[in-house]
């Protein structure tokens, strides 16, 4: 590995078990006693709960407890005062579910209703009313930017001259941009089972991407030894990054378990999906850019402002990606947080940088056209070979190449520049290209390799798999290194009992977990060497001059197996280079003049993100990737009737997202060339860049098609007519 051998296309190891049923995901384990909870949730914004009355439910068949904020067990770490050093959040605030009269939010819950059925437990919720003191509320993001604040974590950032720079320059534009609230919506619903044995040891299958960072917090709300608390997670049906925390509901759960000596199970409704687990923020920004007329960027200033919760700072990295993308000399960015009266906001595909680099790559568009530059030439003119914000160079950086290969596959230099000229039938033709770009992060992540008498070979680590295909890669990367077939290597995951790992975000599981996995096959490898044995034709053999098997040499050893676990992280190496992953992606439309329907006809994606360990499965991750573009590009859009403070498509018929029919063939090209300095394997990461900058694209040949610049997502027909 981290070579220039390419890695074969791998069927996924557990894709019959997805598809046959055998896979069973959270909900699906069932434990003796197993009782099922319902959440009751709040229908005001923002005030107190007067009364709640839960008699009528009491009374229901098969109730076992109803929990409000007048019975609710105390949950010990979450009654602390807190770490004194952390902020307090901008809106100054505190949730704690059920534990207080306080509401903070639309949709919050307000009673946990607990039965032997599910049935029963719908019913009887069914039952629970309260009264409410209502105050006012704010939701609305563009009447409250008044109280946008920096948040602790990202500052503003500044090279060069002021935020002025651009104004300067011969060739200007400015522009906002509005990027709606959108959802993750998963196919799985979210939740958690939980079960004691007795008052300190904890058991629970739950969604998560993290089994560790759901121990973590659940013993931390209890107070209890980490080890005290195992969590399952092995199968996920997709997260998107609202898996990436364990949410209140999910603590609330196991404190009512406790209580009642149950078993509880939670499966929270595709509604309460909409509310209970995140969202992507709604966000404007603003671009000013200025240029020479030759194309040269001169300045560009970055501000973006984003919604959180009054109650917790939500922060991504909005304008990361502008700091550092182009050659630029004058550069300013900023980022603000407003809190309103809503559930807090989590990371989402791509998170901030998708959102920054619609408005990024929609202003480079626009200004490429503004200088008579075509916007692949004005990208190449504008390259960076130094990333000029940490003023390092990349660890790899194949953009030049990623632009060709793309342009050439989807015909860029044959479409006729000129924006609304080309018509097939009766519907306009247009091209848009945009770049996406992500940090390629890599994690501490620790591995455990059973290697047993008969050659198999099992492979521990407590990572997640929400969809990407994490156990194929891993088996891949233990092939590579070992020779042994894949049918003959396992990888376990998705036990919070295995050795530690990071949660699966932020594009890092390959490059984290699959280092651990290098690390750990060779340093088997040197153990085999030390015992007279060698990976060799696929199996496990003597080495010259020696005649003990391996099943001989365990035997002698008196061992049931060889055994060696291997912590792995990133080194001072690492520091020396700016490391990201880089997708370049271009998009064919349809835009029909009469409705205003827009129709993406043909993609053409293009990742620089290191050697492509799996490339089936990272393939399939661009095509998800892109798909949820088209969702971001023309579809999602989570609307808030702000009369209420609540969400009016809190559903998936009123919540468009992009079925088969929107998804045209997605064309996935890989540079594949390995990273020296990312990790072993030489890859870096993919998830997040498949969907990063693809709006942007969408938005750009929309403008091609039409001579329109649309910066308000998604590109609906009413914005195009
Ligand atoms: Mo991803 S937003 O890191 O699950």
């Amino acid at each position: 590995m981290g070579t220039d051998k390419k890695s074969e296309p791998l069927n996924r190891v557990d894709g019959r078990a997805k598809v046959t049923g055998k896979a069973k995901y959270f909900a699906e384990f069932d434990i003796p006693g197993v009782t099922y909870c319902v959440m009751v949730t709040s229908t005001i914004t923002r005030g107190t709960i007067n009364t709640i009355n839960t008699k009528n439910a009491e009374r229901a068949p098969g109730v076992l407890g109803i929990f409000t904020h007048l019975n609710m067990p105390v949950i010990p770490g979450w009654a602390e005062p807190g770490n004194p050093n952390a902020k307090q959040p901008a809106g100054g605030e505190k949730y704690r579910m059920l534990g207080s009269n306080k509401i903070l939010f639309n949709g919050q819950p307000i009673a946990l209703v607990i039965a032997n059925t599910l049935e029963r437990a719908q019913y009887a919720a069914s039952l629970v009313t309260a009264t409410y003191s209502k105050a006012d509320h704010q939701t609305d993001l563009l009447k409250n930017t008044q109280k946008a604040a920096m948040p602790g974590r990202f500052g503003d950032y500044s090279r060069g001259d002021d935020k002025e720079a651009y104004k300067t320059a011969a060739v200007t534009i400015a522009a906002d941009y509005t990027i709606p609230i959108e959802v993750h919506q998963p196919m799985e619903l979210s939740g958690i089972l939980a079960f004691w044995e007795g008052e300190d040891k904890l058991t629970v299958y739950a969604k998560t991407q993290g089994v560790k960072a759901t121990q973590r917090t659940l013993a931390g709300a209890f107070k209890i030894p980490e080890k005290n608390v195992q969590v399952h997670s092995e199968f996920v049906g997709g997260g998107f990054g609202m898996g990436l925390r364990a949410w209140p509901q999910e603590v609330a759960v196991a404190a009512a378990s406790r209580q009642l000596k149950k078993p509880v199970k939670l499966v929270m409704t595709r509604e309460q999906m909409f509310t209970l687990v995140g969202h992507r923020p709604y966000t404007i920004q603003h671009i000013g850019m200025g240029a020479d007329k030759d194309g040269q960027l001169l300045g560009i200033y970055h501000e973006a402002t984003g919604e959180t919760a009054s109650y917790e700072d939500f922060t991504e990295g909005t304008v990361a990606m502008t700091r550092f993308m182009y050659a630029c000399p004058n550069v300013t960015t900023k980022y603000r947080i407003v809190p309103l009266d809503r559930g807090v906001p989590i990371w989402m595909r791509g998170p901030g940088e998708a959102t920054g680099a619609f408005a990024l790559e929609s202003a480079i568009d626009e200004m490429a056209y503004k200088v008579n530059m075509d916007p692949l030439a004005f990208r190449v003119k504008n390259f960076t070979e130094i990333d000029p914000e940490k003023n390092k160079p990349f660890s790899s950086n194949n953009l030049k190449e990623a632009y060709q290969l793309g342009s050439e596959k989807i015909g860029w230099d044959k479409r006729n520049p000129v924006p609304g000229a080309t018509k097939e039938g009766e519907w306009l033709v247009g091209y848009g290209m945009s770049t996406g770009v992500f940090g390629a992060h890599r994690g501490e992540s620790a591995c455990r390799a059973q290697l047993n008498p008969d050659g198999t070979l099992v492979l521990q680590s407590a990572t997640s798999d929400i969809g990407p295909g994490t156990s194929t890669a891993m088996v891949q990367i233990a092939h590579e290194v070992t020779g042994l077939p894949v049918n003959k290597i396992k990888f376990e995951l998705g036990d919070a009992s295995l050795p530690p790992s990071g949660s699966q975000g932020g594009s890092a599981t390959v490059s984290s977990v699959g280092s651990a996995v290098f690390d750990v096959c060779t340093a088997l490898k040197a153990l085999l060497a030390e015992n007279g044995l060698a990976f060799e034709a696929a199996t496990v053999q003597p080495v010259i001059g020696k005649s003990a098997t391996l099943k001989q040499v365990l035997t002698a050893q008196n061992k049931p197996f060889f055994e060696v676990t291997k912590s792995s992280k990133g080194g001072a190496e690492q520091e020396k280079y700016s490391m990201y992953s880089f997708s370049i992606h271009f998009a064919e439309v349809r835009v029909h003049p009469g409705t205003g329907v827009v129709r993406v006809k043909r993609v053409v994606t293009v990742a620089d993100s290191g050697r492509i360990v799996s490339p089936k499965t990272a393939a399939s991750q661009m095509i998800g990737g892109v798909t949820g573009g088209i969702g971001m590009a023309l579809m999602e859009e989570g609307v808030i009737d702000h009369r209420y403070g609540r969400l009016v498509n809190n559903n998936l018929a009123d919540y468009h997202v992009p079925v088969s029919a929107d998804v045209p063939h997605i064309e996935t090209i890989f540079i594949d060339k390995p990273d020296p300095y990312s990790n072993p394997m030489g890859s870096k990461g993919m998830g997040e860049i498949a969907l990063i900058g693809f709006s942007a694209a969408v938005a750009n040949a929309v403008y091609h098609a039409t001579g329109k610049r649309i910066r308000e997502l998604p590109i609906t027909p009413d914005k195009i007519l």
